[in-house]
């Protein structure tokens, strides 16, 4: 893994796709031994979670799981705004389901917070959130996510999944912004 540049910024590696995967399974076998009976229904928040949830769905090996899409936009550049817009809704009628939100990070936790509110407002059994990533230091609203692949200082990153103004979710690395 070498450096990479967007957008005139150089970021340095800082996971790679080996210790992603390890912790990925670790995660999948937790959400198989807490929902393997309970019909689980996975809301996958786009754009960002989407290939942690392609990884993780298919590793935690669910016989009834379900998956569903809902899109939130927040941040603009390397930080949040803070200001979520829903760009794109749910479909799925989510009452008196196990819900479990994917997300690739939480940072402010913002956009967890009102996710986990809306679903409870809907009536769903009750609302977990997996993140592959959580910046405890940044987080503004709710609560940590129940379960977590790797808890991060306050950095930008990228790679996986996660976007430098919609660039690098391509990487298969994750890489973090240099000083
Ligand atoms: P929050 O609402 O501040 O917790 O941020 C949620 C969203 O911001 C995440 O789902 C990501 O899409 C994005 N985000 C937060 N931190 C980073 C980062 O370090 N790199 C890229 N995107 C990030
Ligand atoms: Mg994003």
């Amino acid at each position: 893994m070498s450096e990479v540049t967007y957008n005139g910024l150089t970021f340095e590696p800082f996971i790679s796709r080996e210790e992603i995967a390890e912790q990925v399974q670790r995660v999948a076998a937790e959400l198989k031994r807490d929902y393997d009976d309970k019909k689980p229904l996975f809301i996958c928040v786009l754009n960002g979670a989407f290939i942690f949830a392609a990884d993780v769905f298919r590793a935690c090996d669910i016989h009834d799981a379900e998956i569903e899409f809902i899109r939130f936009k927040s941040y603009e550049g390397t930080s949040s705004t803070g200001n979520m817009k829903q760009i794109m809704g749910l479909n799925t009628d989510v009452a008196g389901r196990h819900v479990v939100i994917l997300e690739d990070i939480v940072d402010t936790g913002f956009t967890a917070d009102q996710l986990r509110n809306l679903l409870i407002e809907k009536g769903a059994a009750d609302v977990k959130m997996a993140s592959l990533l959580f910046k405890p230091d940044s987080l503004k609203a709710g609560v940590a996510p129940e379960y977590i692949g790797f808890t991060i200082p306050p950095k930008f990153i990228l790679g996986y999944g996660l976007d430098l103004d919609e660039l690098a979710r391509n990487l298969p690395d994750i890489y973090v912004l240099k000083k």
